[in-house]
């Protein structure tokens, strides 16, 4: 079973990127967590971190045909990328949105997810354990 983890623009600066919002663990320190898990043995999980849209969407579709399940965080992208929207959609591989923060008691503009009807389940607020929520809920659904 092939999990592909994507995270989208910015979070390769997790642990210093506003770290009252976003901790001050790194996305290897998150990586190396998740990948720790005992829910995680049985899947092998393929990460990616990319700060460009299209680069996300050539990896959703190299995706098609050799991954069980995705999780994503497409950072900003979630809310207005409508060409990240279709290539979940176009690869019909069940998708689970994450995001570390609480996307609903932020700004307006975060409320707005434009991936969320193409996912089968959005995450938010839970910090790393998200994407542990996100691989329980893949597994639950394949
Ligand atoms: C985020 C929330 C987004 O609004 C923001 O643009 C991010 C991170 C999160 O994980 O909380 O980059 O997806």
């Amino acid at each position: 079973m092939n999990i592909l983890v994507i995270n989208g623009p910015n979070l390769n600066l997790l642990g210093f990127r506003e770290p009252d919002i976003y901790g001050h663990e790194t996305l290897s320190d998150i990586e190396k967590w998740l990948n720790e898990q005992p829910e995680s043995a049985g899947y092998t999980i393929i990460w990616f971190q990319s700060n460009h849209e299209g680069n996300i969407i050539d990896r959703i579709h190299e995706a098609m045909g050799n991954t069980d399940g995705i999780i994503i965080n497409p950072g900003a992208f979630t809310h207005y990328s409508y060409a990240l929207r279709d290539a979940i959609a176009s690869a019909n591989i069940p998708t689970v949105e994450t995001h570390l923060s609480d996307i609903h008691s932020r700004e307006e503009f975060r409320k707005v997810s434009v991936i969320k009807d193409v996912c089968i389940y959005q995450i938010s607020g839970l910090g790393k354990q998200g994407y542990l929520e996100a691989l329980r809920t893949i597994a639950n659904y394949i």
